[in-house]
């Protein structure tokens, strides 16, 4: 299990076994929240996602959307490899870039209509996102552009709090995250100045899906 050096998380090992875990604890629901808003984005867009694992966010993208170029940033190889294996094996056609690599892998000249983070957010503390992940990810979207966040916002119920305290424990162990909370990344994009357009709650509440603009 190699974590990475920076403490920034590292899914290569959970790779393989991710999708069965996450059908396992939370069936076909998290993959519901991440397509609600999808018919939002518009033809012909430059779409980011980021932290897209093992690609089948990707393949109802290549799908439905027909976009113009989807850039797939991972930063683990095995969740890219995986994720690339998929669009082979499924046929789906499309322009994709697949990039091993961060946010800090964004070259400048980039620049996107559409950026997608599917539980990405809440693998990172307030500090980070605040500092960095958020700032990186605004200087590349458009100023017309949408961001579509789905993730886990802090539950209220006990035995919700129980799950997502044990699945922060789990990839702290498994993935080197090195937050040990969820961090309140709902109120850090507004304080970053953007605006949330949409929102639509899932899971019992445990899952928010929004689109945010500039
Ligand atoms: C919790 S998993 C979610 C995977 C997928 N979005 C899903 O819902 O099935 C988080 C994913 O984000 C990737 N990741 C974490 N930090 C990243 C970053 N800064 N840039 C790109 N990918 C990242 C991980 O490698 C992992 O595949």
């Amino acid at each position: 299990m190699e974590h990475s050096p920076a403490g920034k998380p590292n899914f290569d090992w959970v790779a393989p076994f991710y999708d069965f875990l996450a059908f396992l604890v939370f069936g076909h629901r998290l993959r519901r929240a991440q397509v609600i808003f999808l018919k939002q984005i518009p033809a012909n867009a430059q779409i980011l996602i980021l932290g897209g694992g093992t690609g089948w966010l990707l393949q109802q993208v290549l799908t439905h959307c027909q976009p113009n170029r989807v850039v797939y940033l991972e930063a683990s190889a095995n969740m890219l490899a995986l994720a690339s294996k998929r669009v082979i094996n499924h046929n789906v056609a499309g322009s994709v870039v697949f990039r091993v690599g961060d946010e800090t892998c964004l070259k400048p000249e980039e620049s996107f209509d559409v950026i997608i983070t599917p539980f990405v957010l809440d693998l990172f503390t307030e500090e980070y996102l605040q500092a960095a992940l958020i700032p990186q990810l605004q200087t590349v979207l458009n100023p017309d552009g949408l961001w579509f966040v789905t993730d886990f916002v802090n539950p209220r119920i006990g035995w919700q709090k129980l799950l997502l305290w044990t699945m922060i424990r789990f990839f702290r162990l498994t993935a080197g995250i090195e937050t040990a909370e969820l961090a309140d990344w709902q109120r850090l994009l507004a304080e970053s100045g953007l605006q949330r357009n949409q929102q639509e709650v899932q899971v019992s509440g445990m899952v928010s899906t929004e689109v945010w603009r500039l």
